[in-house]
């Protein structure tokens, strides 16, 4: 597992299960150069990875309470490109790949998601989550300030904000994805972000 501290604060606030409801509802999320600030509160907030596709949907629920019950707060995820986008256009979401459900099952254990949409997965996936078709598209190279690889990028990206947007996933939609992510691993002083 994985755990990022957001730890700066003298105040430190949790998220506290009562009963069956959650108390981890996030509607304004800010925050300044001390920590993330949720509804006014400061938050020091403990995040695990689950990666969705590397187990079953059946899997999740267990998996992600197993993380809340050892004290994470927040799941984090990457986006898989390469399994999400199998040709340009043509998406898959079933399965392992039911992002949707995913993040829903976080919402439904009371827990923050934080979405790392990539494009690149630097976690022992194959090619690094980049799908294959798009080294022929001719002129693509990858990670770098390259029309081709910005165009794919920016089209997968848009796709998915859109479909968490439509879903209402999104902390000010009443969702638990409190964070979302473009460009892991990447040296910014050598990139142009889109
Ligand atoms: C969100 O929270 C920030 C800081 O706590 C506050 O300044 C801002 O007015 C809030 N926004 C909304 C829409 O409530
Ligand atoms: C992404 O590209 C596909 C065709 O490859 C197109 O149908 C779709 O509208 C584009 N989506 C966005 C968000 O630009």
């Amino acid at each position: 597992m994985n755990f990022f501290f957001f730890f700066f604060s003298p105040f430190l606030f949790f998220c506290f299960l009562t009963s069956s409801f959650t108390s981890c509802f996030a509607g304004n999320v800010t925050y300044d150069r001390r920590s993330l600030i949720i509804d006014g509160q400061r938050k020091l907030l403990i995040s695990a990875a689950i990666h969705y596709p590397r187990s079953v949907p059946g899997m999740w629920p267990g998996l992600v309470q197993t993380a809340k019950e050892g004290g994470v707060d927040v799941i984090e995820s990457y986006v898989f490109w390469n399994g999400h986008e199998l040709s340009p256009g043509k998406y898959n979401f079933e399965g392992r790949y039911d992002l949707v459900k995913f993040v829903k099952i976080v919402q439904q254990a009371g827990m923050y998601m934080i979405l790392r949409i990539g494009p690149f997965v630097a976690a022992e996936w194959n090619f690094g989550g980049v799908p294959v078709w798009l080294h022929y598209v001719p002129g693509t190279v990858f990670r770098t300030d390259n029309e081709p690889f910005k165009h794919y990028m920016q089209n997968f990206t848009t796709f998915i904000v859109n479909l968490m947007k439509q879903e209402k996933l999104f902390a000010p939609q009443g969702g638990p994805i409190i964070l979302a992510q473009a460009s892991a691993s990447l040296n910014l002083d050598n990139f142009q972000l889109i």
